[in-house]
């Protein structure tokens, strides 16, 4: 009964980073409401598992070369047919771990061009198609880094608080259109993230908190939830049909600590915030 109202909201869905973690966990929720999926991976190879139904398409991706990936989206909407993609999903992205001084700029620069303007990109290119239709959801796939910056990942922290500001402006401009923004904000996940994290000077910097906040950020990672949460979470959001953030994730990072931050002064929510993080 549910699984027939998501379908009869969104036809094709196109997501990015569906190779593992949550963008995985969003495909498969998607396809089991019998929805069709293009999801994208830089090695399509990795998504031979979802290939396996006839209602995905694979598609290569990277989000390091921006004209490309809105190239790759431009073509494989062409190719979707039938009015296009209507849920557009921006969830690809990847961690960097280092002190912000000790890490090349250019490293720093690339993580941002790829998270924010690449993902921005896509955000615009998939609006321009679903504006004119009247309908429509795009989802940006931030952090709860947004409100709790993570240490030791500037650039990541950097990237999604401007993708979250970018969502919040499209939340607006799109009111009244028929199309829906959502500024989806997940907290600690149990996926490849950390395994991914791009090698740098991690632990052998001189500042010993670097050791500790990755030992703290590996231990909330272990212990943290599924992505099959994730997308229960994601589900409910776009049952709802409204614009707004999504705060996802266990009870204490998506709802306690978000209450807690905006009643408590900046000076104390940073010092608990660094303990809880392992860099105080
Ligand atoms: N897990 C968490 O605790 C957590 C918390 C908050 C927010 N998030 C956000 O959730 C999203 C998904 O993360 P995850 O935890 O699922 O991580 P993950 O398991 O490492 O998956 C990341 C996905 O992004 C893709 N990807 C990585 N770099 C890419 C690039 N340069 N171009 C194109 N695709 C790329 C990967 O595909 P290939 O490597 O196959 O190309 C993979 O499918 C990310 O935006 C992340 O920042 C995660």
């Amino acid at each position: 009964m549910a699984a027939k109202e998501l379908s009869s909201r969104y036809r094709h869905a196109f997501i990015t980073g569906a190779s593992g973690g949550l963008g995985l966990a969003f495909a498969k929720m998607l396809l089991a409401e019998g929805i069709r999926v293009t999801g994208t991976a830089r090695d399509v190879a990795r998504l031979a598992s979802l290939a396996k139904d006839t209602r995905f398409t694979p598609l290569a991706l990277d989000l390091a070369d921006a004209p490309g990936a809105e190239r790759a989206f431009r073509e494989a909407e062409v190719a979707a047919g039938e009015g296009g993609f209507d849920l557009v999903i921006n969830n690809a992205g990847y961690g960097l771990f280092g002190a912000f001084t000790e890490v090349d700029f250019s490293v720093w620069q690339a993580q941002v061009d790829a998270l924010l303007s690449a993902t921005a990109r896509l955000s615009h290119v998939g609006l321009r198609s679903m504006l004119p239709r009247k309908r429509g959801t795009l989802v940006n796939v931030s952090s709860l880094a947004v409100e709790f910056p993570l240490p030791f990942m500037s650039g990541y922290n950097m990237a999604k608080a401007a993708l979250s500001a970018l969502s919040e402006s499209l939340i607006f401009e799109t009111r009244g259109t028929g199309v829906t923004v959502i500024d989806l904000r997940p907290g600690d996940y149990r996926t490849a993230f950390n395994q991914a994290m791009q090698p740098t000077v991690h632990l052998s910097a001189s500042d010993p908190r670097l050791a500790s906040a990755w030992r703290e950020l590996e231990s909330h990672l272990a212990t943290a939830p599924l992505a099959v949460a994730a997308a229960r979470d994601l589900r409910r959001a776009l049952m709802r049909g409204r614009s707004g953030t999504v705060r996802s994730g266990s009870f204490f990072q998506a709802r306690i600590a978000p209450l807690f931050s905006r009643l408590a002064p900046a000076r104390v929510r940073r010092a608990i915030i660094a303990r809880y993080q392992g860099a105080s």
